[in-house]
């Protein structure tokens, strides 16, 4: 159960604390944030509603631990990451329980979540003793007008405090993407949790707690974005922002100061149907990229392309398989589960709403029993039907109908999305030449849109993101190029 044995530490009372100094502490604000049950809609657990002065004090500890941890040579920070990976997934129980409770996420996905977070972190330990072992030599003769008088040596260096800002949907998964390459290059982390998903986090924190990170390394602030939000993100202590949500990514890309910024925000994925793909293959990913976690995440299926020869039979597929999902609390393994609030679960209510009005076919009734709505199908969708555009980030999916693949592609490019999108043919010279044709950072071929395995590059174009995630790439982008040139008073040449 959250909060006992191992992780008695991190609650008292009702209320869970926040990690800081290699404490569990109370905030000065005696406040609390509830985080809802989304199946229940009752208060569930309650977090620390820090401080702007709480959050000063984390930051400065963080660049004091920081300061140490840079001299940490790489092997003892990849053994403590592989310890850390071991004691999340031994805990994944408790953590797995939390997920279902703040997120709704089903039983069985959840216990996936940890040790999927579990692997990432090893893998980051793996990878970085790799790349961060190597830097470059240079010769100064390459370039014209220049002897051989200087060599230059280049390494990756920290960047210092990386402020980590996951979303509800993987509070640990996409915590650990951040803190694990963050900590493997020298840095260290200050992690902001979602509200929903915060104990989640809290109790993934402990795990790099007690796997024994020094002072400091690691800190978890929770409390409320309109007191801490800007307050983090416009910090002149933190180095280095990673970012995984909607909007408010972009808001945060405005506001901050001169540091890189890695963003991974929302996504519209198109699925093109060609008239030769093998429908079943196409239908059984569409259930899977549509509708797994209810269609809340980035990468879901959020509207499908099909051409009109196939898609009265794509349509009866579908339907078929929608027919067999189960409906239900997250507790059951339902594969449908409530939405992660009352106020998502309105707005994607307002998007069937508004294809109902302007007349889309509705291949199931739409049905909604508090935050839990059914999975729908929504065919006959037109460009002026907002669900052709927006995102739902829930189980409802719209088809529109396509006479050409240049008319799939003209909407796929028109959304102000570009996170992924798929194509399914059996011709792979067809699907090569659409994939380049699409503005998106990953097009997936015969496949859902998906963002693992955890180590391939994964990025938006467009209001989707800055810059590429996956393992290497996030520890290249959590490190700074450091430069030391040696000038020989005469040219030198090897065997010269
Ligand atoms: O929601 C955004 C996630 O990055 C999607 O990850 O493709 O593993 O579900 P996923």
């Amino acid at each position: 159960m959250a909060g006992t044995g191992v992780f008695e530490d991190i609650i008292e009372g009702e209320v869970f604390k926040y990690y800081t100094d290699g404490e569990w502490k109370k905030s000065a604000s005696g406040k609390s944030v509830a985080i809802i049950n989304p199946t229940t809609r009752t208060t569930q657990y309650k977090v620390q509603a820090c401080t702007q002065e709480e959050v000063n004090k984390v930051i400065e500890s963080s660049k004091i631990a920081q300061k140490q941890w840079a001299k940490t040579p790489l092997w003892k920070r990849a053994e403590l990451l592989h310890k850390a990976a071991a004691i999340l997934k031994e805990h994944k129980a408790p953590i797995a329980e939390c997920l279902v409770k703040e997120i709704a996420k089903p039983a069985k996905d959840s216990v996936t979540e940890v040790v999927r977070s579990g692997d990432l972190i090893s893998y980051c330990a793996e990878e970085g003793v790799r790349i961060l072992g190597e830097g470059k030599f240079l010769v100064s003769d390459s370039f014209p007008g220049n002897e051989r008088t200087k060599y230059c040596l280049t390494s990756k260096i920290p960047l210092g405090v990386v402020l980590a800002i996951p979303p509800f949907n993987y509070p640990v998964n996409l915590a650990v993407s951040k803190i694990g390459p963050a900590l493997i290059a020298g840095n260290s982390l200050v992690l902001k949790p979602p509200t929903q998903g915060a104990v989640a986090c809290l109790h993934m924190v402990h795990c790099f707690h007690l796997a024994g990170f020094p002072t400091g390394l690691i800190s978890c602030v929770t409390g409320k974005g309109s007191e801490i939000g800007d307050f983090l993100t416009m910090h002149p202590g933190v180095n280095c922002i990673s970012f995984t949500g909607g909007d408010t990514g972009i808001a945060i890309s405005k506001k901050a100061g001169m540091v890189p910024l890695q963003m991974e925000l929302g996504g519209k994925d198109a699925c093109i149907v060609l008239e030769d793909a093998d429908l079943d293959l196409v239908a059984a990913n569409i259930i899977k990229g549509g509708f797994s976690y209810s269609g809340q995440r980035c990468t879901a299926v959020k509207v499908i392309l099909v051409m009109e020869s196939v898609a009265d039979a794509l349509v009866e597929k579908v339907n078929a398989r929608v027919a067999k999902l189960k409906v239900g609390p997250p507790e059951e393994d339902s594969d449908i589960t409530p939405v992660v609030s009352e106020s998502s679960a309105n707005f994607i209510e307002g998007l069937a709403k508004d294809a109902k009005e302007k007349g889309a076919t509705f291949c199931q009734e739409y049905k909604r029993e508090g935050n839990l709505i059914w999975p729908l199908l929504l065919d006959n969708v037109r460009p002026d039907m907002r669900i052709a555009w927006e995102e739902p980030f829930g189980p409802i999916l719209p088809v529109i109908r396509i006479n050409s693949v240049e008319e799939g592609i003209h909407h796929c490019n028109a959304s102000n999305f570009g996170l992924q999108g798929c194509i399914f043919t059996k011709d792979i010279n067809k699907a090569i030449l659409i994939s380049d044709a699409m503005e998106t950072g990953t097009v997936q071929i015969n496949s859902a849109p998906a963002r693992g395995p955890d180590h391939f590059p994964f990025q938006g174009l467009k209001d989707s993101g800055i810059g590429s995630q996956g393992i290497t790439n996030s520890i290249n982008m959590m490190t700074k190029i450091k430069s030391t040139v040696i000038n020989l008073p005469s040219p030198s040449y090897t065997m010269g």
